[in-house]
């Protein structure tokens, strides 16, 4: 096969639409002179058996692309569509394997846990009668998630039994199956912030605190960004906790525990950052860019 040049590389975008930090990728790739192309999910249809060589919307194959960015705002959509590329031997960020533990938080803590990383406690119940069990083993407050989601949604703080059974009750009777995987996290006292640190590869290039007078502090919520030293600490921890769920390019919640110090509290893999780069002076989707391309796979 021929030498490819990194001009004339292909490189997709996976996206629903296209939000602020899509728009910003496509912008950090055409200043390294690569023109890429955006892949709506809707317009997607395969042959599940059928390999590479099909024709993608763009009308190219898929087996053309030097690397594909998975952004799609669709959880399910991007995890089949990373599964299937990975099967084909597409290079993707992030990979299936990373985006699928990432994807739920029961898989996040599990893979955490196995590497030692620290991170707040957490039970699993799948039923209302032994949820409330479980509350009852390190008692209240405590957090009640859903194991899929993100921007903070259906995130509840139990302060007491009584919103407990409440809540539990709703779950129960108003949610579908995957609500009644109970996923319990042990409340942290945070200092009115948290952090937010991003990792490509195995570096830690940057970190914001998101500061909120709410206990839910996501800035898609109306937490403040500003800039947050990555110093020494929170760099190890980071890189350990993106090697513990497969490494790429991943956002890492982090809590300042009062006691036992910095806590991993979950990790995303199709992470937001436009509100992260003018704190923290860094370009981050020119990191990604310059990262993709590494991971491209190049004809010799
Ligand atoms: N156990 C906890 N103790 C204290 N605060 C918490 C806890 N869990 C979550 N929070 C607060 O709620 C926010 C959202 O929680 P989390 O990140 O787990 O949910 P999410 O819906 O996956 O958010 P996203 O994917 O957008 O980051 C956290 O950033 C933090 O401010
Ligand atoms: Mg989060």
């Amino acid at each position: 096969m021929k030498k490819t040049g990194v001009n004339e590389m292909r490189v997709g975008i996976l996206v629903t639409h296209i939000r602020a930090e899509e728009k910003l990728l496509v912008q950090a790739f055409q200043a390294r002179g690569i023109e890429p192309d955006i892949l709506l999910d809707r317009n997607i249809h395969l042959d599940l058996t059928g390999g590479a060589g099909q024709i993608a919307p763009s009308g190219i194959a898929w087996s053309d692309y030097a690397v594909i960015l998975e952004r799609c705002v669709s959880t399910s959509r991007g995890l089949y569509l990373l599964a299937i590329l990975n099967v084909w031997g597409i290079s993707t960020i992030n990979s299936y394997a990373t985006a699928v533990v990432c994807a739920d938080k029961l898989h996040t803590t599990l893979a955490l846990a196995r590497t030692g990383v620290p991170q707040p406690g957490a039970r699993v119940a799948f039923e209302d009668t032994s949820a409330l069990a479980a509350l009852e083993v390190n008692g209240y407050p405590a957090v009640l998630k859903p194991v899929t989601g993100s921007w903070g949604r259906l995130l509840a703080r139990l302060n007491d039994r009584d919103s407990a059974e409440a809540i539990i009750e709703h779950r129960q009777t108003l949610g579908d199956y995957q609500h009644h995987t109970y996923y319990i996290q042990e409340f942290v006292e945070k200092p009115g912030r948290d952090i937010r640190a991003f990792v490509v590869g195995d570096e830690t290039i940057c970190a914001i605190y998101r500061t909120s007078p709410h206990w839910i502090t996501n800035t898609a919520r109306g937490g403040l960004a500003t800039n947050c030293p990555v110093t020494p600490e929170l760099a190890a921890l980071c890189r350990d906790a993106a090697a513990a769920v497969g490494g790429g390019v991943l956002a890492l919640d982090v809590f300042e525990d009062p006691v036992r110090g910095l806590l991993i509290n979950e990790i995303n893999h199709t992470m937001e950052f436009r509100n992260s780069s003018a704190p923290t002076g860094v370009n981050i989707p020119a990191r990604i860019v310059d990262y993709a391309l590494e991971q491209a796979r190049v004809y010799a």
